[in-house]
């Protein structure tokens, strides 16, 4: 087995949690060149992907959202065992015989997996006050929680998003554009982890 094979072997461990406790269809797709291989994925910056994960789940208004959580759950995780990743909605070919679709379901978005030429660069993010709603100064939890949601990719770095503060409760709403309800999900996950979930719940 190879270094990369070995981490996704441990990385799969974490997709059969993530489809329990989420109801997704998770698949991690391996040796399939064809889906990074087309003029869409050479315009984007992809060179040499043949691995990539597969987010799959129930047709339905939570679909954008939970993927986007469970996504980047699984994005974390790859990073922690030393691979990279992009999340990619558009520039990629669906590869259909690569993944399983049951009936009422759909591909949501891919996330590509590999060794990275670098480790990516960080991105400008907007002022925490600029994303944060609260009556009075905000609570230290709540503005780490903010800034690790600023430091989240977003589809064209918008950080369209929105956390407004409630006694302890918080509500998290995308703003209008693409893929933001994705980059909800996304940034959702960034802020439980930087707030810590003990702190507050979800309104
Ligand atoms: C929901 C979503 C969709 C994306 N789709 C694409 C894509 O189709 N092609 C691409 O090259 N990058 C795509 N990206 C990557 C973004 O361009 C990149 O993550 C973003 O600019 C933030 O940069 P950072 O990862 O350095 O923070 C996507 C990112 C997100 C969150």
């Amino acid at each position: 087995m190879t270094d990369q094979q070995k981490e996704l072997a441990l990385l799969a461990e974490e997709f059969e949690d993530c489809n329990q406790e989420s109801g997704l269809h998770i698949q991690l797709v391996m040796n399939e060149p064809k889906a990074f291989d087309g003029f869409m994925a050479h315009y984007g910056k992809f060179s040499g992907v043949t691995n990539y994960i597969a987010m799959i789940g129930k047709k339905g208004p939570e679909l954008d959202e939970k993927c986007g959580y469970y996504g980047e759950r699984l994005v974390l995780k790859a990073q922690q065992l030393g691979l990279n990743t992009c999340w990619v909605a558009m520039t990629y070919s669906k590869v259909k015989t690569a993944f399983t679709v049951n009936s009422g379901e759909k591909l949501c978005i891919v996330i590509s997996l590999g060794y990275g030429k670098n480790e990516g660069v960080p991105h400008k993010s907007k002022p925490v006050e600029a994303v944060t709603k609260a009556n009075g100064p905000l609570p230290g939890w709540f503005r780490s929680g903010a800034e690790a949601a600023l430091l989240a990719p977003t589809a064209m770095n918008q950080q369209k998003f929105v956390f407004t503060l409630n006694g302890n409760k918080v509500s998290a709403k995308a703003g209008l554009g693409f893929y933001s309800k994705i980059d909800l999900g996304i940034a959702k996950y960034h802020f439980e982890a930087g707030a810590g979930k003990e702190n507050f719940t979800w309104a």
